[in-house]
This record gives structure tokens, C-alpha cells and sequence, in this order.
């Protein structure tokens, strides 16, 4: 089956990355925009990519492309192969733009010229505009008409419940909590028990957890893994263990927990008890004992890899003018 996916452009370079993670290597992706992708797959695994992925808007299943110059000569019958979800008996014509703003295109006059073609496709559907149980959506890009029934749609909502502002601790400058859940996704298929070594106030903890593992979160300031421990329980995160103590003395068996997703020191705020925030990071990677590591760090700061450690990539990830977060994915070497 073919699908059209449409991601966010908040993070747009990770969210590519999370939808590669999601997908695997063995299903036949094309990108047609930086935000739009083709896929060629079963209807479980696009299932699967709508319940877990962070960045992803929406879903057209067998969606059509078209030219602009043969938009409005579109007749009916080239849309009556994208069959209307079950269930639909109203329906609404959506247009919207997208990365261009071209004011001769009407949304007035698309919808209603794209409305027509399917009532006359579908002669039993009723048009709502306001409560429609289906839409049809169709996407101006670069050049590109893109439609069809929207399979899936993401409002955000559930993620923006998460956000650090709704716990009852957060430090300044926490991640946003759709960037905290596309880069848990980016270590997909997660270990049953991931660290966090550096875990503050627990947005990683809860993250790892609500993707369905067991969180270990090690905080060096017992305030901040008491206020750690009080939001995972406001959030009714049960999966998770927190452990006060130093990230560079881990009390784990050798090579036990194969992963780790980090937000390490940085601020001037977060404590590193008196150490070079460089300096900790280095001493950290030399002395962490895991098959794939995830760090978020600032741009400016650096820190030496040591050839244990693969850099399978890095992204950069703006977030205003004085703070660009670099997102890197270490795979162990030996
Ligand atoms: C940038 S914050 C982590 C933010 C976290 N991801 C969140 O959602 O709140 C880094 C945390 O590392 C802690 N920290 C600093 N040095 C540490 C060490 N050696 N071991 C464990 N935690 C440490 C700081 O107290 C701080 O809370």
C-alpha cells in the first residue's frame, strides 16, 4: 500500500532521522519534499509509525500527485481509486500551502472545485464543514498538488501534556517534550532498561518509559532527583528508578545496560559538582561501558570522541540565537 507522510518542521533534519529509525531499513521510502514522504508499506507498520512517531502531522493513503497546470482540468474519475476511510458519510475538501505562500492560490475555490469531484465520485457523502467525519486533504507544495483521505493526524496534544512546564519541577531551558520523544525514538527498537546518567528532572526518564522500557535515571543532586522522583509520580510514570549518585562511579554490573539517552550538564544553572563541564563528558564517555549512547550538548562545546566510540551522526538542532543543540548517536567500536 502507498502512503504519503507529512512530518513536522520543528526539527526537521531529527524528525528525518526518527522516521528512518521507526521504518527500518527494509521498506522503500521517497522523499518528495524535506517534509513529505512516500512509503511503500502494510498498513500495521504505518500503524505502528503513527503511534510512536513524534514528528509525524499526518497520514494520505494512496495519495495523488498532481501538476498545477493540470489541477483544475482534474476530472472525477482520477480520484475514485482513493477510496473514502470506512465509515465516512460526511465530509470536508481541506487546502493548505505548505513551505510557500502563494496568495492567487483560493482555498475558497480549491476546496469547493475538489468537493465537486468527490461528490461526484461518492454521490451518498454530505459535506461538513464544520464536523466532517473525514477529510480530504489537499497540500500545495513546491510545485505540487499532493492529495487525499487523511488516514492518521496528529494534534500534539497528548505530547504537549508532557511538556516540562505541566510537571511540577522543571529546570530552565528544559527540552521541549516532542523533541524528548523523537530522540528516544531515534535508539528504536529501545532496550528493555535504558539510563539516563545525567537524568535532572526526568523528561528522558519519562520518555524512555512511555515508549515502553524501564527507565534508570542517576541525578548527582538529591533536590533535583526529589523533585525527579515527584514528577515521574504526578505523570504516573511507574517505570522508572532513580538513582542518587555520580554518572562517572555507575553502580551497574559491566556492559548491563546497553543504552543511554543524555541531556548532560551544560547551564550554568545544572551542577557538575565542581568539574569542567568538557572535562566530565570526556571522562564520562571514557569510562561508560554501552553499545549506543544519545547525547544532546550545545554546539560550543567541546569535547574530544575517543576512538572507543563510533559517530554514527550528528545534527544540529536550533533553538534560539544563543543555544544550538548538537544531537549525536555513538555506536561502541570495541
Ligand atoms: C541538563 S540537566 C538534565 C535535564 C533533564 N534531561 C531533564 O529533563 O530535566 C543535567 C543534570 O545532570 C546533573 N549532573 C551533573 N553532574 C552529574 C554527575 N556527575 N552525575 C549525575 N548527574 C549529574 C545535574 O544536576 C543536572 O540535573
Amino acid at each position: 500500500m502507498n502512503w504519503l507522510l507529512r512530518i513536522s518542521n520543528t526539527h526537521r533534519e531529527i524528525a528525518i532521522k526518527e522516521l528512518e529509525s521507526l521504518i527500518g531499513a527494509k521498506t522503500s521510502v521517497q522523499w518528495i519534499m524535506p517534509l513529505l514522504v512516500r512509503i511503500d508499506a502494510e498498513k500495521g507498520d504505518i500503524d505502528k509509525i503513527i503511534d510512536k512517531m513524534a514528528s509525524l502531522k499526518w497520514v494520505i493513503q494512496n495519495p495523488l500527485l498532481v501538476s498545477p497546470s493540470d489541477f483544475f482540468s482534474l476530472q472525477s474519475d482520477k480520484i475514485a481509486h482513493q477510496i473514502p476511510p470506512t465509515g465516512t458519510d460526511t465530509f470536508a475538501a481541506r487546502f493548505n500551502q505548505i513551505m510557500v505562500n502563494i496568495p492567487e492560490l483560493s482555498k475558497s475555490k480549491t476546496e469547493r472545485f475538489v468537493g465537486g469531484l468527490i461528490l461526484d465520485c461518492f454521490p451518498s457523502l454530505q459535506v461538513s464543514l464544520d464536523n466532517p467525519n473525514s477529510v480530504y486533504r489537499v497540500c500545495y507544495f513546491i510545485d505540487c498538488y499532493v492529495m487525499g483521505w487523511t488516514y492518521a493526524e496528529q494534534t500534539f496534544q497528548r505530547i504537549e501534556e508532557s511538556s516540562p512546564k505541566m510537571s511540577p519541577f522543571f529546570g530552565g531551558g528544559a527540552m521541549k517534550p516532542m523533541l524528548t520523544k523523537i530522540l528516544v525514538n531515534l535508539l528504536y527498537p529501545l532496550h528493555p532498561i535504558v539510563l539516563d546518567p545525567f537524568c535532572g528532572h526526568g523528561g528522558f526518564m519519562r520518555g524512555i518509559a512511555s515508549a515502553g522500557s524501564f527507565a534508570i535515571g542517576i541525578e548527582v543532586s538529591m533536590k533535583i532527583a526529589r523533585e525527579c522522583k515527584v514528577n515521574n509520580q504526578y505523570h504516573q510514570v511507574e517505570q522508572t528508578q532513580i538513582i542518587i549518585g555520580d554518572a562517572l562511579h555507575q553502580p551497574f554490573r559491566r556492559a548491563s545496560i546497553p543504552e543511554i539517552i543524555s541531556d548532560p550538564p551544560y547551564a550554568k544553572q545544572s551542577t557538575t559538582i565542581g568539574r569542567d563541564r568538557e572535562d566530565l563528558i570526556e571522562r564520562w564517555l571514557n569510562s561508560s561501558d554501552q553499545e549506543r549512547v544519545l547525547i544532546t550538548l550545545p554546539k560550543d562545546m567541546v569535547f574530544e570522541i575517543n576512538n572507543n566510540w563510533k559517530l554514527e551522526y550528528e545534527i544540529d538542532d536550533f533553538v534560539h540565537k544563543s543555544l544550538t543543540r548538537v544531537v549525536r548517536k555513538l555506536v561502541r567500536l570495541k
